[in-house]
């Protein structure tokens, strides 16, 4: 099948050297040695690519606001005032030694597609919304995707603001000072009705690329839980006190981090584990650890298997503690999310209508999509990146399939905003 004359004209406006310029340009925010990005959720790097993010969308004169957790909306207007927006977006944050594309590409994606869809002059029925989600990454406050979890109303904002980074800075304050650094954008409440959420992304994994496609149709999101596991100990002299005579709050932690590799143990290689953030205190090669506070990342696509084993985890952790007492808190328990079979056609419908290779696959990662799809059909659209790497400064793709991307989600937004009821 042909696509229509008239979406096709839209299509056409996707100017890949502009989204390749605008995402070199947001990458020299934050730049780390080896090509990649330091840009934490609430830094002066995040406010100020927020600020490049609004120049950009008041150049084209779309409506810009902000809601109480700092998710910044850009909104094309639509022809029947009463309709609720047709929604796109990613994030802007970064992990400390992120890439160039996790996140600041669906936003930049959604940018082109907006004004491709200005450019050519098109009415849509449905207003058109690009949304930059608040602290997607966690990686500086936890948990991850944030922004969307309290836009969907799935979390509230008050659960967040106690919450600290390593410095021991408060995301009260940094919320404050993000919010304070735009005085100029509208606020906005932070509910609101969304009709349908598409979000293109790099699929930081390696199946497109081996696969030779350059579409990949998201059917779904796999499940994770968080956990902060704190180890209470007591410090002591490293030469002087026997080790029967300790409690060793570090060598605890190992035995539990052991413990729950063991408990992951899967020989088909589909449960994902980590281990990637620990504190230690007093953090002295000579003194015995007094306390250690470790994350735990536990994903799996399958909702009984995920729900096992985040079950599993504080038992296991408690039995492995030889010497301290311990607390484990969870700080995330997300489902396996399906998408939106509507929207998923219509992402693939699109590709194949603009003669682009694509197959179906869920993701791994995960991202604010699996919130909006608790609110209104969700679907996501990647495009492959070098070599499956991600979270990785080397992270790297193609300026042709990220401009691929972005006709698809141009023609998929323009199809949903003029849907009839
Ligand atoms: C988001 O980056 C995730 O942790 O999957
Ligand atoms: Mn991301
Ligand atoms: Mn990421």
């Amino acid at each position: 099948m042909s696509m229509r004359e008239d979406v096709q004209n839209t299509v056409n406006r996707v100017d890949q050297g502009r989204l390749w310029r605008r995402l070199m340009e947001m990458a020299r925010i934050g730049a780390i040695p080896g090509g990649g990005v330091n840009r934490a959720a609430f830094s002066r790097e995040d406010i100020a690519a927020r600020a490049l993010l609004v120049a950009w969308a008041r150049a084209r004169n779309f409506s810009v606001a902000m809601d109480a957790i700092g998710n910044l909306f850009i909104r094309r207007a639509g022809s029947d005032p009463r309709a609720a927006p047709v929604m796109t977006g990613s994030h802007m944050d970064s992990q400390p030694r992120g890439g160039r594309f996790d996140g600041i590409y669906g936003v930049l994606a959604g940018l082109e597609a907006l004004q491709a869809i200005d450019e050519a002059g098109v009415k849509t029925r449905r207003p058109i919304e690009l949304v930059a989600w608040t602290n997607e990454e966690g990686g500086r406050f936890q948990p991850c995707t944030m922004g969307s979890a309290v836009y969907t109303g799935a979390r509230r904002l008050e659960d967040f603001l106690d919450v600290k980074d390593n410095e021991g800075v408060g995301l009260r304050d940094a919320l404050a000072q993000t919010l304070a650094a735009t005085p100029d954008v509208a606020r906005r409440p932070i509910k609101a009705p969304a009709a349908a959420y598409i979000e293109a992304h790099i699929e930081q994994g390696p199946l497109l690329e081996s696969a030779g496609k350059t579409i990949g149709v998201v059917t779904g999101i796999q499940g994770l839980r968080w956990f902060n596991i704190e180890v209470f100990g007591k410090t002591d002299h490293a030469g002087t006190t026997p080790l029967a005579l300790r409690q060793d709050a570090l060598r605890d932690a190992v035995n539990i981090i052991h413990a729950l590799h063991e408990l992951t143990r899967d020989a088909a290689d589909t449960v994902r584990f980590t281990v990637g953030r620990m504190l230690v205190t007093p953090n002295s090669p000579n003194s015995v650890a007094s306390h250690v506070l470790f994350s735990a990342d536990v994903r799996h696509p399958d909702p009984v298997t995920i729900d096992r084993l985040g079950k599993a985890v504080e038992p296991a952790a408690r039995k492995s503690a030889r010497q301290c007492t311990i607390k484990v808190t969870p700080t995330l328990h997300d489902d396996p999310c399906v998408f939106h079979p509507t929207v998923v056609d219509s992402i693939e419908r699109v590709a194949n209508e603009l003669k682009l290779g694509s197959m179906r696959l869920s993701s791994g990662a995960s991202h604010d999509a699996m919130y909006m799809a608790r609110i209104c059909p969700t679907g996501m659209i990647f495009v492959p990146c070098e070599k499956g790497v991600s979270h990785n400064e080397a992270e790297n793709a193609k300026s042709a399939d990220l401009a691929a991307g972005a006709r698809v989600l141009t023609a998929a937004l323009l199809e949903l905003a003029n849907k009839e009821e």
